[in-house]
Protein backbone atom coordinates (compact mmCIF):
# COMPACT_ATOMS: atom_id res chain seq x y z
CA UNK A 1 0.00 0.00 0.00
CA UNK A 2 1.31 3.49 -0.70
CA UNK A 3 -0.45 6.80 -1.43
CA UNK A 4 1.23 9.62 -3.87
CA UNK A 5 1.19 13.12 -3.48
CA UNK A 6 1.33 15.05 -7.27
CA UNK A 7 2.39 18.12 -6.85
CA UNK A 8 2.28 20.15 -10.06
CA UNK A 9 5.05 23.01 -10.31
CA UNK A 10 3.12 26.14 -12.05
CA UNK A 11 5.98 26.67 -14.69
CA UNK A 12 5.34 25.30 -17.95
CA UNK A 13 8.55 25.46 -19.98
CA UNK A 14 8.35 26.49 -23.20
CA UNK A 15 9.63 24.17 -25.60
CA UNK A 16 10.64 22.68 -28.88
CA UNK A 17 7.83 21.56 -30.51
CA UNK A 18 4.79 24.07 -31.32
CA UNK A 19 2.01 22.52 -29.32
CA UNK A 20 3.68 20.47 -26.88
CA UNK A 21 5.45 21.54 -23.36
CA UNK A 22 7.06 19.82 -21.05
CA UNK A 23 5.47 20.15 -17.90
CA UNK A 24 8.06 19.12 -15.11
CA UNK A 25 6.36 16.93 -11.95
CA UNK A 26 7.67 15.96 -8.44
CA UNK A 27 6.12 12.54 -7.53
CA UNK A 28 6.48 11.77 -3.83
CA UNK A 29 6.03 8.21 -3.57
CA UNK A 30 6.54 6.23 0.19
CA UNK A 31 7.69 2.69 0.22
CA UNK A 32 7.78 0.27 3.34
CA UNK A 33 11.44 -0.09 4.89
CA UNK A 34 12.00 -2.76 7.44
CA UNK A 35 14.21 -2.52 10.26
CA UNK A 36 15.69 -4.07 13.20
CA UNK A 37 13.96 -3.77 16.51
CA UNK A 38 16.30 -4.78 19.47
CA UNK A 39 14.52 -6.12 22.96
CA UNK A 40 15.60 -7.41 26.34
CA UNK A 41 13.79 -10.98 26.84
CA UNK A 42 13.68 -12.50 30.33
CA UNK A 43 14.29 -15.40 30.71
CA UNK A 44 15.20 -18.09 33.47
CA UNK A 45 18.01 -20.74 33.96
CA UNK A 46 19.01 -23.63 36.59
CA UNK A 47 22.03 -22.51 38.36
CA UNK A 48 23.68 -23.35 41.78
CA UNK A 49 25.02 -26.47 43.39
CA UNK A 50 23.24 -29.34 40.72
CA UNK A 51 21.47 -26.85 39.42
CA UNK A 52 19.16 -26.32 42.03
CA UNK A 53 18.19 -23.12 42.07
CA UNK A 54 16.73 -20.81 39.41
CA UNK A 55 18.56 -17.88 38.39
CA UNK A 56 16.96 -15.04 35.95
CA UNK A 57 18.44 -14.22 32.99
CA UNK A 58 18.37 -11.69 29.94
CA UNK A 59 19.18 -11.67 26.84
CA UNK A 60 18.51 -9.63 23.35
CA UNK A 61 15.96 -10.56 20.63
CA UNK A 62 15.82 -8.98 17.63
CA UNK A 63 12.22 -8.48 15.09
CA UNK A 64 11.48 -6.76 12.33
CA UNK A 65 9.89 -3.29 12.15
CA UNK A 66 8.00 -1.23 9.35
CA UNK A 67 8.51 2.15 8.90
CA UNK A 68 7.66 4.47 5.63
CA UNK A 69 10.12 5.99 4.00
CA UNK A 70 9.29 9.03 1.36
CA UNK A 71 10.75 9.93 -1.87
CA UNK A 72 10.18 12.10 -4.49
CA UNK A 73 11.08 11.76 -8.05
CA UNK A 74 11.22 14.49 -10.40
CA UNK A 75 10.21 13.77 -14.07
CA UNK A 76 8.19 15.66 -16.84
CA UNK A 77 5.49 15.03 -19.02
CA UNK A 78 4.66 15.80 -22.60
CA UNK A 79 1.60 18.05 -22.49
CA UNK A 80 -0.33 20.54 -24.81
CA UNK A 81 0.46 23.59 -24.12
CA UNK A 82 -1.91 26.36 -23.34
CA UNK A 83 -3.59 27.56 -26.57
CA UNK A 84 -3.17 24.46 -28.09
CA UNK A 85 -5.45 21.32 -27.83
CA UNK A 86 -5.55 18.10 -29.55
CA UNK A 87 -4.19 14.74 -29.57
CA UNK A 88 -1.16 15.92 -31.54
CA UNK A 89 -1.61 19.13 -29.24
CA UNK A 90 -1.46 21.07 -32.91
CA UNK A 91 -4.80 22.45 -32.68
CA UNK A 92 -5.40 26.10 -31.84
CA UNK A 93 -7.30 26.90 -29.45
CA UNK A 94 -9.62 29.68 -29.98
CA UNK A 95 -9.62 31.75 -27.10
CA UNK A 96 -11.76 34.47 -28.59
CA UNK A 97 -14.67 31.56 -29.74
CA UNK A 98 -14.15 30.69 -26.13
CA UNK A 99 -14.68 33.87 -24.63
CA UNK A 100 -11.86 32.91 -21.97
CA UNK A 101 -9.79 35.97 -24.12
CA UNK A 102 -11.10 38.97 -21.66
CA UNK A 103 -10.57 41.33 -24.12
CA UNK A 104 -12.34 44.34 -24.15
CA UNK A 105 -13.64 44.96 -27.44
CA UNK A 106 -11.78 42.52 -30.42
CA UNK A 107 -9.84 39.25 -29.76
CA UNK A 108 -8.01 37.99 -32.97
CA UNK A 109 -7.12 34.68 -31.79
CA UNK A 110 -3.82 33.55 -33.69
CA UNK A 111 -1.69 30.44 -34.07
CA UNK A 112 -0.86 29.61 -30.13
CA UNK A 113 -2.77 32.53 -28.86
CA UNK A 114 -4.62 35.19 -29.45
CA UNK A 115 -4.21 39.38 -29.17
CA UNK A 116 -6.65 41.98 -28.11
CA UNK A 117 -7.78 44.87 -30.41
CA UNK A 118 -9.14 47.96 -29.89
CA UNK A 119 -12.52 49.49 -31.68
CA UNK A 120 -11.50 52.45 -33.50
CA UNK A 121 -11.26 55.84 -31.59
CA UNK A 122 -9.91 52.99 -28.88
CA UNK A 123 -6.29 52.25 -27.48
CA UNK A 124 -5.23 49.23 -26.05
CA UNK A 125 -4.21 49.77 -22.84
CA UNK A 126 -0.60 48.12 -21.49
CA UNK A 127 -3.02 45.48 -19.83
CA UNK A 128 -2.75 44.52 -23.63
CA UNK A 129 -6.54 43.50 -22.57
CA UNK A 130 -8.68 46.85 -21.82
CA UNK A 131 -9.32 49.38 -24.21
CA UNK A 132 -9.31 53.23 -23.17
CA UNK A 133 -11.18 55.79 -25.59
CA UNK A 134 -8.86 58.19 -27.08
CA UNK A 135 -9.30 61.98 -26.36
CA UNK A 136 -8.28 63.42 -30.26
CA UNK A 137 -9.38 66.12 -29.21
CA UNK A 138 -6.28 66.81 -26.66
CA UNK A 139 -3.69 67.04 -29.81
CA UNK A 140 -3.83 69.77 -32.17
CA UNK A 141 -7.23 70.13 -31.12
CA UNK A 142 -7.89 67.11 -33.28
CA UNK A 143 -7.25 69.06 -36.24
CA UNK A 144 -10.33 70.82 -35.40
CA UNK A 145 -10.66 74.88 -36.92
CA UNK A 146 -13.34 75.77 -34.28
CA UNK A 147 -14.53 73.44 -31.43
CA UNK A 148 -13.74 69.66 -30.88
CA UNK A 149 -16.06 67.30 -28.68
CA UNK A 150 -14.48 64.04 -27.53
CA UNK A 151 -16.86 61.09 -27.50
CA UNK A 152 -16.97 57.81 -26.54
CA UNK A 153 -14.66 56.13 -29.47
CA UNK A 154 -14.94 59.29 -32.09
CA UNK A 155 -14.65 63.13 -31.50
CA UNK A 156 -16.72 65.30 -33.88
CA UNK A 157 -15.71 68.96 -34.98
CA UNK A 158 -18.22 72.13 -34.91
CA UNK A 159 -18.19 75.14 -35.77
CA UNK A 160 -19.01 79.02 -34.25
CA UNK A 161 -22.06 80.45 -35.39
CA UNK A 162 -21.95 81.54 -38.67
CA UNK A 163 -19.89 79.10 -40.18
CA UNK A 164 -20.57 75.60 -41.04
CA UNK A 165 -18.51 72.19 -41.18
CA UNK A 166 -17.04 71.98 -44.31
CA UNK A 167 -17.38 68.37 -45.91
CA UNK A 168 -13.69 67.21 -44.53
CA UNK A 169 -15.53 67.51 -41.49
CA UNK A 170 -12.82 69.55 -39.75
CA UNK A 171 -12.55 72.82 -41.25
CA UNK A 172 -15.07 75.73 -40.93
CA UNK A 173 -16.63 77.42 -43.79
CA UNK A 174 -18.15 80.83 -43.20
CA UNK A 175 -21.39 80.99 -44.35
CA UNK A 176 -22.85 83.43 -46.53
CA UNK A 177 -26.57 84.53 -44.49
CA UNK A 178 -27.52 86.82 -48.04
CA UNK A 179 -27.38 84.39 -50.57
CA UNK A 180 -28.59 81.36 -48.67
CA UNK A 181 -31.74 83.73 -47.73
CA UNK A 182 -31.47 82.65 -44.36
CA UNK A 183 -30.25 86.31 -43.31
CA UNK A 184 -33.75 87.71 -42.85
CA UNK A 185 -33.05 90.91 -43.94
CA UNK A 186 -35.71 92.92 -45.11
CA UNK A 187 -34.40 94.95 -48.04
CA UNK A 188 -30.18 94.33 -47.83
CA UNK A 189 -27.51 92.08 -46.50
CA UNK A 190 -23.75 92.04 -46.39
CA UNK A 191 -22.06 89.19 -45.27
CA UNK A 192 -19.02 89.20 -43.58
CA UNK A 193 -16.78 86.47 -41.96
CA UNK A 194 -18.74 84.48 -39.47
CA UNK A 195 -21.81 87.05 -39.40
CA UNK A 196 -23.99 89.25 -41.56
CA UNK A 197 -25.95 92.80 -41.14
CA UNK A 198 -28.82 93.94 -42.82
CA UNK A 199 -29.30 97.46 -44.33
CA UNK A 200 -32.21 99.66 -45.58
CA UNK A 201 -33.44 101.12 -48.81
CA UNK A 202 -33.09 104.89 -48.78
CA UNK A 203 -35.84 106.50 -47.30
CA UNK A 204 -36.08 103.53 -44.86
CA UNK A 205 -34.18 102.23 -41.62
CA UNK A 206 -33.63 99.40 -39.50
CA UNK A 207 -35.86 98.58 -36.89
CA UNK A 208 -34.28 97.40 -33.71
CA UNK A 209 -34.43 93.65 -34.27
CA UNK A 210 -31.50 94.97 -36.79
CA UNK A 211 -33.62 92.99 -39.69
CA UNK A 212 -36.58 94.60 -40.71
CA UNK A 213 -37.01 98.33 -42.38
CA UNK A 214 -39.39 100.74 -41.27
CA UNK A 215 -40.20 104.18 -43.34
CA UNK A 216 -38.42 107.10 -42.48
CA UNK A 217 -41.50 109.86 -41.55
CA UNK A 218 -42.40 112.13 -44.55
CA UNK A 219 -42.99 115.64 -43.50
CA UNK A 220 -46.71 116.73 -42.39
CA UNK A 221 -49.00 116.18 -45.89
CA UNK A 222 -51.74 118.62 -43.91
CA UNK A 223 -55.33 118.30 -44.58
CA UNK A 224 -57.02 120.36 -47.35
CA UNK A 225 -59.94 122.85 -45.92
CA UNK A 226 -63.28 121.68 -47.16
CA UNK A 227 -61.44 118.27 -47.72
CA UNK A 228 -60.48 115.03 -45.74
CA UNK A 229 -57.47 112.50 -46.14
CA UNK A 230 -57.38 108.96 -45.79
CA UNK A 231 -53.59 107.89 -45.26
CA UNK A 232 -52.10 104.09 -44.48
CA UNK A 233 -49.09 105.56 -42.53
CA UNK A 234 -47.04 108.96 -42.56
CA UNK A 235 -43.93 106.97 -43.41
CA UNK A 236 -42.18 105.96 -47.07
CA UNK A 237 -44.14 103.92 -49.25
CA UNK A 238 -47.20 104.48 -47.16
CA UNK A 239 -50.31 107.11 -49.49
CA UNK A 240 -52.71 109.38 -48.87
CA UNK A 241 -55.82 109.88 -50.51
CA UNK A 242 -57.77 113.23 -50.41
CA UNK A 243 -61.45 114.11 -51.41
CA UNK A 244 -63.00 117.41 -50.94
CA UNK A 245 -66.42 117.78 -49.07
CA UNK A 246 -69.43 118.48 -51.38
CA UNK A 247 -69.69 122.04 -52.88
CA UNK A 248 -66.24 122.18 -53.13
CA UNK A 249 -63.44 120.67 -55.91
CA UNK A 250 -60.49 119.11 -56.34
CA UNK A 251 -57.12 120.67 -57.51
CA UNK A 252 -53.64 119.03 -56.93
CA UNK A 253 -53.39 115.19 -56.59
CA UNK A 254 -56.14 113.53 -55.45
CA UNK A 255 -53.52 110.44 -53.87
CA UNK A 256 -49.96 111.42 -52.69
CA UNK A 257 -47.03 108.65 -50.90
CA UNK A 258 -44.62 109.52 -49.19
CA UNK A 259 -40.88 109.26 -51.06
CA UNK A 260 -37.76 108.52 -49.95
CA UNK A 261 -36.88 111.57 -49.70
CA UNK A 262 -39.41 112.37 -47.01
CA UNK A 263 -41.52 114.47 -49.61
CA UNK A 264 -44.77 113.62 -50.71
CA UNK A 265 -45.09 112.42 -54.33
CA UNK A 266 -47.71 115.34 -56.61
CA UNK A 267 -49.01 118.03 -55.31
CA UNK A 268 -50.44 119.58 -52.25
CA UNK A 269 -54.36 118.99 -52.90
CA UNK A 270 -56.57 121.93 -51.95
CA UNK A 271 -60.38 122.07 -52.37
CA UNK A 272 -61.61 125.52 -53.30
CA UNK A 273 -65.33 125.88 -53.80
CA UNK A 274 -67.70 125.07 -56.83
CA UNK A 275 -68.84 128.36 -58.95
CA UNK A 276 -72.59 128.59 -59.33
CA UNK A 277 -73.29 130.06 -62.85
CA UNK A 278 -73.37 133.72 -63.20
CA UNK A 279 -76.27 135.33 -61.41
CA UNK A 280 -78.51 137.13 -64.13
CA UNK A 281 -80.43 140.11 -62.64
CA UNK A 282 -84.21 139.98 -62.14
CA UNK A 283 -86.35 141.74 -64.63
CA UNK A 284 -86.80 145.06 -63.98
CA UNK A 285 -83.93 144.76 -60.69
CA UNK A 286 -80.51 144.52 -60.43
CA UNK A 287 -78.28 142.24 -58.30
CA UNK A 288 -76.03 144.17 -55.37
CA UNK A 289 -72.75 144.04 -55.62
CA UNK A 290 -70.21 142.44 -54.76
CA UNK A 291 -72.02 138.64 -55.29
CA UNK A 292 -69.37 136.48 -55.63
CA UNK A 293 -70.22 133.03 -56.82
CA UNK A 294 -68.57 130.74 -54.84
CA UNK A 295 -70.28 127.68 -53.00
CA UNK A 296 -72.29 129.17 -49.64
CA UNK A 297 -71.63 132.88 -51.23
CA UNK A 298 -75.10 134.56 -50.94
CA UNK A 299 -75.81 137.62 -53.16
CA UNK A 300 -79.05 139.99 -52.78
CA UNK A 301 -81.00 141.43 -55.74
CA UNK A 302 -82.66 144.39 -55.42
CA UNK A 303 -85.48 146.05 -57.69
CA UNK A 304 -84.75 149.21 -60.20
CA UNK A 305 -86.41 152.56 -58.93
CA UNK A 306 -89.89 152.00 -59.44
CA UNK A 307 -90.13 149.04 -58.88
CA UNK A 308 -90.89 146.98 -56.25
CA UNK A 309 -89.92 143.88 -54.89
CA UNK A 310 -93.25 141.48 -54.31
CA UNK A 311 -94.72 140.43 -50.82
CA UNK A 312 -93.22 137.66 -49.50
CA UNK A 313 -90.42 137.47 -52.15
CA UNK A 314 -86.85 136.27 -50.91
CA UNK A 315 -84.01 138.94 -52.56
CA UNK A 316 -81.30 136.44 -51.54
CA UNK A 317 -79.96 133.55 -53.61
CA UNK A 318 -77.89 131.40 -52.08
CA UNK A 319 -75.25 129.20 -53.64
CA UNK A 320 -76.01 125.86 -52.86
CA UNK A 321 -75.33 122.14 -53.28
CA UNK A 322 -77.50 120.67 -56.18
CA UNK A 323 -77.61 117.76 -57.55
CA UNK A 324 -73.72 116.59 -58.38
CA UNK A 325 -72.94 120.14 -58.37
CA UNK A 326 -74.06 123.61 -56.84
CA UNK A 327 -76.27 125.90 -57.85
CA UNK A 328 -78.69 128.94 -56.99
CA UNK A 329 -81.60 128.58 -54.14
CA UNK A 330 -84.61 129.15 -56.36
CA UNK A 331 -86.86 131.49 -54.79
CA UNK A 332 -89.62 133.49 -56.12
CA UNK A 333 -88.57 137.44 -56.73
CA UNK A 334 -90.03 139.76 -58.56
CA UNK A 335 -90.13 143.47 -59.05
CA UNK A 336 -93.36 145.15 -60.55
CA UNK A 337 -94.91 148.75 -60.32
CA UNK A 338 -96.77 149.23 -57.48
C1 LIG B 1 -42.01 101.38 -52.48
O1 LIG B 1 -42.87 101.75 -53.53
C2 LIG B 1 -42.32 101.57 -54.81
C3 LIG B 1 -43.32 102.16 -55.80
O2 LIG B 1 -44.59 101.63 -55.58
C4 LIG B 1 -42.03 100.13 -55.05
O3 LIG B 1 -41.46 99.93 -56.30
C5 LIG B 1 -41.10 99.62 -53.99
O4 LIG B 1 -40.91 98.25 -54.11
C6 LIG B 1 -41.62 99.93 -52.62
N1 LIG B 1 -40.61 99.62 -51.68
C7 LIG B 1 -40.86 98.86 -50.63
C8 LIG B 1 -39.72 98.58 -49.82
O5 LIG B 1 -41.98 98.45 -50.36
C1 LIG C 1 -92.02 136.18 -60.49
O1 LIG C 1 -90.74 135.96 -61.03
C2 LIG C 1 -90.46 134.64 -61.51
C3 LIG C 1 -89.05 134.64 -61.89
O2 LIG C 1 -88.31 135.16 -60.84
C4 LIG C 1 -91.42 134.35 -62.62
O3 LIG C 1 -91.18 133.04 -63.06
C5 LIG C 1 -92.79 134.51 -62.15
O4 LIG C 1 -93.71 134.36 -63.18
C6 LIG C 1 -93.06 135.89 -61.55
N1 LIG C 1 -94.38 136.02 -60.96
C7 LIG C 1 -95.18 136.99 -61.21
C8 LIG C 1 -96.50 137.01 -60.47
O5 LIG C 1 -94.95 137.89 -62.00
Amino acid sequence: MGFTILVLLMSLLPLSLAGWCREPLLRIRTRQVTYQIRASQRYYTSCGTWGWSSCTRYRDVYRTGYRPQYYATYYTERVCCTDWTGSNCNTDVDECLRGTDGCSHICDNTAGSYTCRCSPGYSLQSDRHSCRDIDECSSNNGGCEHTCRNSAGSYSCDCNIGFRLNSNDHSCDDINECTEQSSGCEHTCFNSVGSYHCGCYVGWHLAWDQHTCLGNPCVDIGTPQNGERICTGFVTNETCSFECHPGYYMIGSAERSCLPSAQWAGEQPQCPPKLCDRLAPPENGYIRMPCRREYTSRCAMGCNDGFYQSAGDDANKDCMLQDSGVGWSVNAFNCSRK
